[in-house]
C-alpha cells in the first residue's frame, strides 16, 4: 500500500519504491512532520520527537500547563501564524476583525485513487503507466472558519510525492489571505546544502550549492515569470551528497509566476523547507464559501545521489506532466529564422533558407519575430496580430503552403502576452494594459503587459491566434514572452483586487493556452520567455519543448543545460546551431561541437544557411542523420552527468537507453594547455553483466568493466573539441 493509515487515524505513511514519508496528527490536533528519507516500514516514529521546556516558546492553549508542548520548535506540516511558531509561517489570514492569527488543527483524512488535479493549474496526471494515490488531510483553524485541504499524492513507482494546499473559507465572515504556499516541511534533523538554479537573461540556471544554516537561503521570484535570475526548483542534500552517493530531496513548483523557495535552521536546528507563492505583493479575499487552490509542488527523494533524483524528475514529467500528441512523437528539426534575419527579412529570404534546410534534410521553418501589425523593430505592433503580407510577400497561407511543398513543416512566433504603446491594440484598449493609474508604467524591451486577469484580453487572443493559425497551415507555435512584470495593476481586477493581480495572470495565461491547444490539438507548442525565462514544469503541460536561453553559444550552453538537466527532461530543451562568431559572445566554436552540444535538447538550427559553407553543410545533413540515430536516447533514454562545470578541462555526458542496449557519450574540451593530458570519464548506466561494444575504438568489454575502468579517447582533443561516442550491447 501506497499510503497507510493507523487504526486511530492519526498516523500517516507514504510509501513510495525507495523513499516513505510519514506525519502524525497529536492529541491536540498538531500535523507533525515525524520522517522523509530512505523507504521503512512505517512503524510509529513519533518517539523522534522529544519535548522540552525551551524557555521563551510559548504553549498554544491546547496544552494547559504543559510547558513542553510548543508549536515553536514541534516538526510540523502545516505551521501556525501569528499564535506561538516564530519560524516562517505557512498560510497567513487576515481577519475581517483586523487580526491576523491561524493555528490548524486536524480534522478528518481521505484516501483516493488516482491523482488530484488543481482547478485552472497544471498538476501531474494518471496515465495507463502508473496511477497515482492521495492522502487528502483536513485541519480546521481554531478561531474561526477557515479550513485547509492539504493534499498528498503519490506515484509509487515513480518516487513521487507531491503536494499542494487548498484554502477555503467556511465561516461567514470575509478572510484575506496575506500568503499561502504549497508545502511546508520541518527536517527534524542533519545538516543539508542547498543546490540551486540561478541567473540572469541568456546565462540562466548556473548550479549554486549553498550550507543551509539558521540564517534562511531562500530564492524566488516576483517578477511575474518563474524567472531567468531563480528557476522555481531547489535540491536539499547532504553535505557530502554527489551525482551518485547521498541524501537528496528535490521541491519542484508546478507554477509559471511569482515564488518563493526557502530553507533555515531552526533553534533546535531543524530544517523548515518551504515552496510556494511569494506572498511579497500578494494577497487574495476570499469571501464566505469561496476558496483558493495553490500550485502543486512535486518532491522526490534520492538516497543515492543527485542523478537519480534527476532520473526521476525527467520521467515524471515527461510521462505525466507533459500532453499531447507531440509527448512522445518525434519532434521535427527546425531551422528558425531569427538569428539568420532578425527583423530583416522577406518572402525570398525567407525561402530561400526553407529550400537549402529541406535539402539538408530539416524539417521545418520557424518564422519569427516581425511578420505582424507595424513590426520592424521591437518598439511596436505587439498585440496587432495580423499578417504584414506587404513584409511577406503575400498570403501567410501562400507562404506556408510553398514551405510545405518543399516537404517541410512550418512554425511562427506569438508573443500574445505583450502589448506595444505604439500598436492599433493599444491605441484601441490602453486599459488593458496592467499599469497603475496616474503613474507613467515601467517598460521593457519598450513594451508593456496586457492584462491576462481580463477575459476580455484572452478572448481577444484567442480569436487572433485562431485567425491565424485558422488560415495558414501551421504546424508550430513559438509562445514567447519578452520581458519581466510591474506596475501590476488591472483596470479590470479594480483597487481591492491588486494583490490577485500577478497570480490571476498566471491563470490566465494557463487558461489561454489550455483553450488554444483545445482548440489547435496537434500543434507543437515551444514555450520560451526572452529564451529560458519561463522554464518551469507547469509550462511542459502545455508546451513539451521550451527555448532554453537566447544564448547560443556552445560552450555556454554546456553549463546552462547541465543547470537545467538537474529537473527538466533532455527532451524539453531547446537547443540550436548558430553562427560563428556567436552572436551573444563573439565565441567561435567548431560547427560539429555546436551540433553535439544542441543534439542534447529539442534539436534545431538558428542561421542563415546561405552564409554556410559547402562543408558545414555537409555536416549539418550528417548532424541531422546523427540526431535522429540517437533520437530515442536522447529524447527517452536516461541521462547522466559525467562532470560539472569548472570540475575538469571537459565537460561530459551520456544517455543510455530504456533497455540498456545503447549509450551515447559525448565529450567537450571546454578548456587547452601546453602538453596536455589526455582525458579520462567515467561511464554509467550500462548493464554490468552485458559486454558492449565501443563503436569509437571497437573496444568489447563488459559494461562492469566500462563503467569501472571509464573511457579515455585515443587522441588529444583541441579547446572546443567535441567527440560523440556510441556504445551498442553485443550480449
Ligand atoms: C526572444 C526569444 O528568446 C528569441 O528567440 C526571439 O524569438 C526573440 N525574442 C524575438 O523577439
Amino acid at each position: 500500500m501506497a499510503i497507510t493509515v493507523s487504526e486511530n487515524g492519526r498516523l500517516f505513511t507514504l510509501h513510495t519504491k525507495n523513499s516513505s514519508y510519514q506525519m502524525f496528527a497529536d492529541p491536540f490536533g498538531t500535523l507533525l512532520h515525524l520522517y522523509y528519507g530512505k523507504r521503512m516500514d512505517g512503524e510509529n516514529l513519533s518517539d523522534l520527537i522529544l519535548r522540552t521546556d525551551m524557555g521563551f516558546c510559548g504553549n498554544p492553549p491546547q496544552a494547559g500547563a504543559d510547558r513542553t508542548y510548543s508549536l515553536d520548535y514541534l516538526p510540523q506540516e502545516a505551521p501556525s501564524s501569528g499564535v506561538g511558531d516564530y519560524r516562517e509561517d505557512f498560510v497567513r489570514i487576515t481577519h475581517a476583525d483586523g487580526s491576523c492569527a491561524a493555528q490548524f488543527l486536524f480534522e478528518s483524512f481521505q484516501v483516493t485513487d488516482g491523482s488530484y488535479p488543481i482547478p485552472g493549474m497544471p498538476a501531474l496526471y494518471d496515465t495507463a503507466g502508473e496511477t497515482g494515490q492521495t492522502l487528502t488531510i483536513t485541519l480546521k483553524e481554531a478561531c474561526s472558519g477557515v479550513r485547509l485541504q492539504l493534499f498528498y499524492g503519490i506515484f509509487e513507482q515513480a518516487d513521487i510525492i507531491t503536494r499542494a494546499l487548498r484554502v477555503e473559507n467556511a465561516g461567514k465572515s470575509p478572510v484575506v489571505l496575506e500568503k499561502a504556499l504549497s508545502m511546508s516541511m520541518d527536517i527534524p534533523f542533519g545538516n543539508h546544502d542547498m543546490l540551486c538554479f540561478t541567473g540572469r537573461h541568456a546565462m540562466e540556471r548556473t548550479v549554486e550549492r549553498v550550507p543551509v544554516g539558521r540564517a534562511a537561503v531562500q530564492i524566488g521570484s516576483t517578477r511575474g515569470t518563474s524567472s531567468h535570475q531563480y528557476n522555481p526548483s531547489m535540491i536539499l542534500l547532504s553535505p557530502t551528497a554527489t551525482e551518485d552517493a547521498g541524501d537528496c530531496y528535490g521541491f519542484c513548483l508546478v507554477y509559471s509566476g511569482n515564488f518563493t523557495a526557502s530553507a533555515q535552521k531552526d533553534q533546535r536546528e531543524q530544517t523548515r523547507v518551504q515552496m510556494g507563492i511569494h506572498p511579497d505583493r500578494f494577497s487574495f479575499r476570499l469571501a464566505p464559501g469561496k476558496s483558493f487552490s495553490t500550485p502543486q509542488v512535486i518532491m522526490s527523494y534520492s538516497s543515492c545521489g543527485l542523478t537519480a533524483l534527476s532520473q526521476n524528475y525527467h520521467h515524471i514529467l515527461r510521462e505525466h506532466m507533459c500532453r499531447g500528441v507531440w509527448k512522445h512523437e518525434r519532434r521535427p528539426v527546425l531551422i528558425n529564422n531569427w538569428e539568420a534575419t532578425y527583423f530583416d527579412f522577406n518572402r525570398e529570404k525567407l525561402l530561400s533558407i526553407a529550400s537549402q534546410a529541406a535539402e539538408l534534410g530539416i524539417e521545418m521553418l520557424v518564422l519569427d519575430d516581425g511578420w505582424f501589425g507595424k513590426r520592424d523593430d521591437d518598439n511596436s505592433g505587439l498585440g496587432d496580430w495580423f499578417v504584414n503580407t506587404d513584409k511577406l510577400g503575400g498570403s501567410l497561407c501562400a507562404l506556408s503552403d510553398d514551405i510545405h511543398r518543399m516537404g517541410m513543416k512550418f512554425g511562427l512566433w506569438f508573443e500574445p502576452e505583450m502589448i506595444s504603446e505604439d500598436s492599433d491594440l493599444y491605441r484601441a484598449h490602453p486599459d488593458w494594459a496592467l499599469q497603475i493609474p496616474g503613474r507613467e508604467p515601467n517598460r521593457g524591451r519598450n513594451q508593456l503587459v496586457l492584462d491576462m486577469a481580463n477575459p476580455q484580453v484572452r478572448d481577444y487572443l484567442l480569436e487572433r491566434l485562431t485567425d491565424i493559425l485558422s488560415g495558414a497551415r501551421i504546424d508550430y507555435v513559438k509562445w514567447d514572452m519578452n520581458r519581466s512584470i510591474c506596475d501590476a495593476y488591472s483596470s479590470y481586477l479594480g483597487p481591492q483586487r491588486t494583490g490577485e493581480v500577478c497570480h490571476r495572470y498566471v491563470l490566465g495565461v494557463y487558461d489561454l493556452m489550455e483553450r488554444f491547444l483545445a482548440r489547435f490539438p496537434d500543434v507543437l507548442l515551444e514555450g520560451c520567455s526572452g529564451g529560458g525565462g519561463r522554464f518551469d514544469a507547469a509550462m511542459l503541460y502545455y508546451s513539451p519543448q521550451i527555448w532554453c536561453s537566447d544564448n547560443t553559444d556552445a560552450i555556454n550552453r554546456l553549463s546552462i543545460q547541465y543547470g537545467t538537466s538537474f529537473f527538466y527532461p533532455i527532451s524539453a530543451v531547446g537547443s540550436h546551431v548558430s553562427a560563428c562568431p556567436n552572436h551573444q559572445t563573439g565565441r567561435s566554436v567548431p560547427f560539429r561541437t555546436r551540433g553535439d552540444v544542441a543534439m542534447a535538447g529539442s534539436f534545431g538550427y538558428e542561421l542563415d544557411l546561405n552564409q554556410v559553407s559547402e562543408q558545414e553543410k555537409e555536416e549539418v545533413t550528417k548532424q541531422v542523420s546523427d540526431f535522429l540515430h540517437f533520437y530515442p536516447l536522447t529524447h527517452e533514454g536516461d541521462y547522466y552527468r559525467l562532470t560539472a562545470p569548472g570540475k575538469a578541462p571537459f565537460m561530459a555526458w551520456e544517455f543510455v537507453d530504456q533497455n540498456r542496449d545503447r549509450a551515447m557519450l559525448t565529450l567537450v574540451q571546454t578548456e587547452s594547455c601546453g602538453n596536455p593530458l589526455p582525458i579520462h570519464t567515467d561511464i554509467r548506466g550500462l548493464d554490468p553483466e552485458k559486454k558492449y561494444r565501443c563503436l569509437s575504438n571497437g573496444a568489447v568489454r563488459s559494461g562492469a568493466s566500462w563503467m569501472g575502468a571509464g573511457f579515455t579517447p585515443d587522441h588529444i582533443l583541441k579547446q572546443y573539441e567535441s567527440l560523440v561516442v556510441e556504445f551498442v550491447r553485443e550480449s
